[in-house]
């Protein structure tokens, strides 16, 4: 089966599927997405992830492309053209097409693309062996909550932990604080057991599977802290992970130069990690 993109009002064929030159996201990195994941032909928590396509939106004052009755038909459609049971959905909004000039254009329209592909399959072995990090600076600008396409920084961090022969980066503010991974949220496990996490501001993105395994955590009836952490807590944590909608929890087990408690995932991070997978199969 041929992949099939919605761009702009049209299913057309993903390999021939483009935009406009002088699209404003292409251009000046001007507009916003969300990645939604399909999980046995259903999407996981895709109200918490329209809800925050919405605010990105409104934060940027990009209008939305249509209304979100519209955009669930749209996001449905492309996912049964393209024939996913298990895969994500990419959606993303731009502020639209005008001449290059820095400051809005006054008559442009916001351009729709929605995609979406089959899973594509994580080594499991980081599920049960965990990953490794290293830490760098964070160099994104200081409104990190808003899901915007502009991901250069992101780009450059994952680079330099794949370089580094590691899975992810965790960036660190100047307060020496981690602030989140390049494209996954960072928490670490203390000693006494809490969960912590570094509270949803700007200068962190609010995942939607964070979202999910706060509420986890409170049903597992687990103690939660939404607090920042620095990276030498975190080398000295009980147990470390990350989570996004791509990759669902994953275990950290090593920081640097430095392994995680044992080398070995933690067993809450485990455990949750199961109840993560079961929320997110569950319809
Ligand atoms: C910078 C950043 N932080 C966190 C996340 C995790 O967010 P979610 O759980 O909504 O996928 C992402 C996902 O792309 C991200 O890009």
């Amino acid at each position: 089966m041929s992949r099939i993109a919605y761009v702009d009002g049209q299913y057309v064929p993903h390999r021939l599927a483009g935009v406009r030159i002088e699209d404003r996201g292409y251009q000046f990195g001007d507009g916003v997405y969300e990645v939604l994941a399909v999980c046995g032909a259903h999407l996981v928590d895709e109200a918490l992830h329209l809800a925050r396509l919405a605010r990105s939106l409104a934060e940027l004052r990009i209008a939305a492309p249509m209304s979100e009755a519209a955009l669930k038909l749209v996001v449905r459609e492309v996912i049964r053209r393209n024939g996913v049971v298990d895969g994500i959905v990419y959606v993303q909004v731009t502020r639209g097409v005008a001449p290059r000039e820095h400051a809005f254009p006054r008559t442009a329209e916001p351009v729709l693309v929605v995609t979406a592909r089959r899973k594509r399959t994580t080594d499991p072995r980081f599920g049960t062996q965990g990953v490794a990090v290293i830490t760098i600076p964070d160099i994104r600008w200081q409104r990190c909550d808003i899901k915007s396409v502009a991901l250069i920084a992101n780009v450059l961090g994952k680079q330099r932990a794949r370089e580094a022969g590691a899975f992810e980066a965790w960036q660190v503010d100047r307060d020496g604080f981690v602030t989140e991974g390049t494209s996954t949220n960072a928490w670490v496990v203390t000693n006494d057991g809490t969960v912590v996490t570094r509270q949803a501001d700007h200068a962190i993105l609010n995942g939607v599977t964070r979202r999910a395994v706060i509420d986890i955590i409170g049903a597992e009836g687990c103690r939660l802290v939404e607090r920042p952490f620095s990276v030498a807590e975190a080398k000295a944590a009980r147990e470390a992970f990350l989570t996004s909608t791509t990759l669902d929890l994953l275990p950290v087990v090593r920081i640097d130069d430095d392994v995680i408690s044992n080398g070995e995932p933690g067993l809450l991070t485990l455990r949750l990690r199961e109840r993560y997978l079961a929320h997110a199969a569950a319809k």
